[in-house]
């Protein structure tokens, strides 16, 4: 496996999941058609598309829970088809509906993860309780599983991950269901968890919310990544400007000034002294310096950023059956 690594010229070293050509067949129709991507240690990752796009389908071959057709793909420098094991050990999953014993209590239902991942009884209790804090599951952790909702079952899922100390988390649609509050609160979870360098790769359908958390994302389409990248770059891709930008100014030749600005595509003149203009990046900073340079005054300020809702839309409207080859 590292042999193949180190042939691989187009992986990048930091890369902690690496995907050539990866395909899934079932019988003749490929529902993963040879995909590639490398997610960088550290990074959040989404997966994002239509239901019946290949998402938990690429999901599963990393885990090697379900053949690869043709293509590999490497996880933390392990085969997973080969070395499912290797895999498993170090890497947390979240299916979309996860399994726990329903007649155990929480504390229970961990501690029996814990004793098959091989931790000692004194380690298991210190993880355990440490990962229940971590999830706010503390006051309902010897309540029996079959009373939880499905938020507490999600974060009962993370806390498994957490015991575990995963380097990957591997979370299928772990927002789906959840109310708003429950989500807002999951996804703090999963950037806390970056925030101590865990690796998170997580499908979604709720584009607002895949938005928030992801460093980049990947967007399937009939088994073919359509798009991958940053927000920020899809929206320019797809829609010819990431940031709208706003000024409301005076000053001399301000609109002169703000079109100057490395980034700036286009500034429309709305009124004598408010001006709108696209920005392939967050320009505040400069469009402020911009103001003071035309000793004006900078009344308002604001950016709208893309949004991944329109991106989609778009995207999906402009073509609208098959055109996946030529967009990526
Ligand atoms: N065991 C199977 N046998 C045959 N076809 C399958 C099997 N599992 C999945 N598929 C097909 O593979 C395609 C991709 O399914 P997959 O579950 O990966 O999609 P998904 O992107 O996760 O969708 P969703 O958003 O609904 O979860 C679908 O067309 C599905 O019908
Ligand atoms: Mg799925």
């Amino acid at each position: 496996m590292s042999e193949q690594q180190h042939t691989s010229t187009a992986s990048r070293p930091e890369a902690v999941i690496a995907a050539r050509d990866l395909t899934k067949r079932y019988g003749k129709t490929s529902v993963v058609d040879a995909i590639n991507f490398d997610i960088a240690k550290g990074e959040v990752f989404g997966l994002l598309g239509p239901n019946g796009a290949g998402k938990t389908t690429t999901i599963l071959m990393m885990l090697g829970l379900t053949e690869i057709s043709a293509g590999r793909v490497g996880v933390l420098g392990f085969d997973p088809a080969r070395q499912p094991l290797q895999v498993k050990r170090r890497v947390g999953y979240l299916p979309d509906a996860v399994g726990f014993y329903d007649h155990l209590t929480a504390v229970e239902n961990l501690a029996y993860a814990a004793k098959l991942m091989g931790l000692g009884m004194a380690e298991r209790s210190r993880r355990i309780a440490a990962a229940l804090t971590r999830v706010r599951l503390v006051d309902v952790a010897d309540k029996r599983v079959a009373t939880f909702s499905r938020g507490m079952r999600q974060r009962l899922g993370l806390a498994e991950i957490i015991v575990k100390r995963a380097e990957i988390a591997i979370l299928d649609e772990p927002t789906s269901g959840l109310d708003p509050q429950a989500t807002i609160e999951f996804l703090d979870l999963i950037r806390e968890l970056k925030a101590e360098g865990v690796t998170v790769l997580l499908s979604s359908h709720m584009l607002d919310q895949v938005q928030r958390v992801c460093d980049r994302v990947a967007l399937f389409r009939a088994g073919k990544i359509a798009m991958m990248g940053s927000v920020a770059e899809l929206s320019v891709q797809v829609l010819g400007a990431g940031f709208v930008v706003e000024v409301e100014a005076d000053g001399a030749g301000i609109a002169r000034r703000l079109a100057a600005i490395p980034g700036v595509g286009n500034v429309e003149t709305l009124a004598d002294d408010r001006f709108r203009m696209t920005a392939d990046r967050d320009v505040r900073a400069d469009a402020a310096r911009a103001v003071v340079a035309a000793n004006g005054a900078l009344r308002r300020l604001s950016v709208d950023e893309p949004s991944l809702e329109a991106i989609y839309a778009h995207y999906f409207q402009a073509t609208p059956s098959g055109g996946v080859r030529d967009a990526a």
